[in-house]
């Protein structure tokens, strides 16, 4: 794997150890690379009113877009479970909204990973181009 890779897994490892999960204490971090190679992360950020529970992914895009970043090229996504974490169909859809057709890495913390892309995840998804 590139090490660009690498050092965006290590990103969203380093801030999943952040993730205000006292619900679930499920722990998610989430790293997203600007075109500019800038890297934002995000973890989850649960509520006791459990549905206004924010996940990783989008807590990177906010962080991201609110600093106005506007072009992304890949994002990582790290959980601790055998199976690979993927985003949730939420989170697919707001990945799609920002970053489009991108690389997407699913991490754990025993080094495993695997890259799949956006329109694997989202196949004919809803978006823009239909607004018109
Ligand atoms: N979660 C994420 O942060 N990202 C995902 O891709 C899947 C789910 C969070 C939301 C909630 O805080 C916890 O994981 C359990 O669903």
């Amino acid at each position: 794997m590139e090490n660009t890779k690498k050092e965006l897994i290590e990103a969203a490892r380093e801030v999943r150890t952040r993730a205000y999960a006292p619900y679930s204490k499920f722990k998610v971090g989430a790293a997203l690379r600007t075109k500019n190679g800038k890297i934002y992360t995000g973890c989850n950020v649960e509520s006791a009113s459990y549905g206004l529970t924010v996940c990783a992914e989008r807590v990177a895009i906010w962080k991201a877009v609110s600093e106005g970043e506007k072009e992304f090229t890949e994002i990582a996504v790290v959980a601790d479970t055998q199976e690979l974490t993927p985003p949730c169909g939420v989170c697919r859809q707001i990945i799609w909204e920002f970053c489009g057709d991108v690389p997407v890495i699913f991490a754990n913390l025993k080094g495993n990973s695997e890259v799949v892309t956006m329109k694997e995840l989202l196949p004919r998804a809803f978006d823009t181009k239909f607004l018109k």
